[in-house]
């Protein structure tokens, strides 16, 4: 058995960012992972160049049952901080849209910063070990498929249960359930939305198409890409307004953002009356999608033909379409968990969990997701460097 000053379970974005900071105030931490290397998840983020922060972060863009609770790990590790590492890295960076930082080259740059960071606070990272128990008296020992480890402080930071094909699992809610802590319901979060019967006859044959909209649902509202797909729709408004979306609740979306596309209709039906609705269509939005709005709501007859009333209506659909999701497409393919481990059992400040002493919960484990856009990501450098420097 060897022991530590601290075990951290995981060795993603949050448990690295735990342990370097740990191991540079000088405590023994050794992180535990099962999957064969470090990081799996910010080697394919971002498109393989990892959207490590937002400089738009504020606790305003994370969902949570206590939207409160991530403002204090949130101030005290600031996009900035995390910027101002990798530029002591010398990684070449570039802001993509919307406050949204990429590394210029590869995520594997976030990565061997992360294990160099570790290695300079003599951290230990040991991947490739099934982890076969966990257990608590008088501190933590956690048993592998590669021998016996413990510590008085142990972090759970092994992640939500999103893209389970690369190896995520529910231990850390399951070790919290063991220990007595509570959860808050999980789901799929930032992920694509599935349709069923006619609306999804008619999106199918767009998959493919892409266009600027705004995806609306109560008072959130996201202006971004949506983009058909042949289970139904998707883009980073749709990823996006998915966290909040709750089965049977219909979202909006607005085809057109700040265009009256009635009036327009109208105007093409005065200057070309014999004109088909699909042209007239086309001209406002992407040709298969004017085809197959013009088809599905606009009689087979041309422009002069149609009552001022129909045009009307469809421009205010247009501008306001109401629809119901039948689902979503699941963990496999959502890019976070929503919920987890309820932030009533966790001091804001250190990630510890209150009636537990030496547990404490970090990153996506948590129920704190962020929207898409980086915020995730800062999120688990937050909260790792706020358990960092508690363990
Ligand atoms: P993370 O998942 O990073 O790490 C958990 C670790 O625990 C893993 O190494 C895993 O192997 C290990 N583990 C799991 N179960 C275990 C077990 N039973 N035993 C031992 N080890 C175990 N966010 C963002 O801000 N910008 C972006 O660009 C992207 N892009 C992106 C793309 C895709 C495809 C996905 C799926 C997700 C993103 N994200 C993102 C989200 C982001 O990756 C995610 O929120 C963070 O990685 C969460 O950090 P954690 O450290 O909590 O978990």
């Amino acid at each position: 058995m060897r022991n530590f000053d601290a075990i951290v379970l995981g060795a993603g974005a949050a448990g690295l960012m735990c342990a370097l900071r740990a191991g540079q105030r000088g405590r023994r931490v050794l992180v535990l992972d099962h999957a064969r290397q470090a990081g799996s998840k910010i080697l394919i983020s971002g498109g393989g160049r990892c959207n490590f922060t937002n400089t738009g972060t504020v606790p305003g863009r994370f969902f949570s049952n206590n939207p409160h609770f991530a403002k204090s790990a949130l101030s005290r590790y600031t996009p900035a901080e995390f910027l101002a590492l990798v530029e002591k890295h010398r990684i070449a960076w570039h802001e993509k849209t919307l406050g949204q930082l990429f590394c210029d080259g590869s995520a594997r740059q976030i990565v061997d910063m992360l294990l160099a960071e570790c290695m300079a606070g003599g951290a230990e990272i040991r991947t490739g070990h099934r982890i076969t128990d966990v257990s608590r008296a008088d501190g933590f020992r956690v048993s592998s498929d590669h021998g016996e480890f413990s510590a008085p402080a142990l972090v759970l930071a092994t992640g939500g249960l999103s893209i389970p094909k690369m190896g995520a699992t529910g231990l850390s809610l399951d070790l919290a359930r063991r220990f007595g802590l509570p959860l808050t319901e999980t789901r799929p979060a930032l992920v694509p939305l599935t349709f069923s019967g006619e609306m999804l006859e008619l999106m199918r044959p767009l998959s493919g198409v892409s266009l600027p909209a705004v995806a609306r649902l109560g008072k959130q509202a996201f202006p971004e890409a949506v983009l058909f797909t042949h289970r139904g729709l998707s883009g980073p408004a749709i990823l996006q307004i998915s966290s909040a979306w709750t089965e049977g609740v219909p979202l909006r979306l607005d085809l057109l953002p700040d265009r009256d596309a009635g009036m327009e209709l109208l105007a093409a039906k005065r200057a070309r009356p014999r004109a088909e609705p699909r042209t007239a269509l086309a001209e406002l939005l992407p040709q298969r999608l004017a085809q197959s709005l013009a088809a599905s709501f606009l009689p087979d007859r041309i422009l002069a033909e149609q009552t001022d009333k129909d045009l009307r209506r469809l421009g205010a659909m247009l501008r306001d379409w109401n629809l119901t999701p039948s689902g979503t497409e699941g963990y496999a393919k959502a890019e976070v968990m929503l919920g987890g481990i309820d932030t009533t059992a966790l001091s804001s400040q250190s990630m510890a969990a209150r009636t537990v002493p030496g547990l404490h919960v970090i990153g996506e484990a948590v129920d704190v997701t962020g929207w898409l856009g980086g915020y995730n990501f800062q999120w688990a450098w937050a909260s790792g460097w706020a358990a960092g420097g508690s363990v």
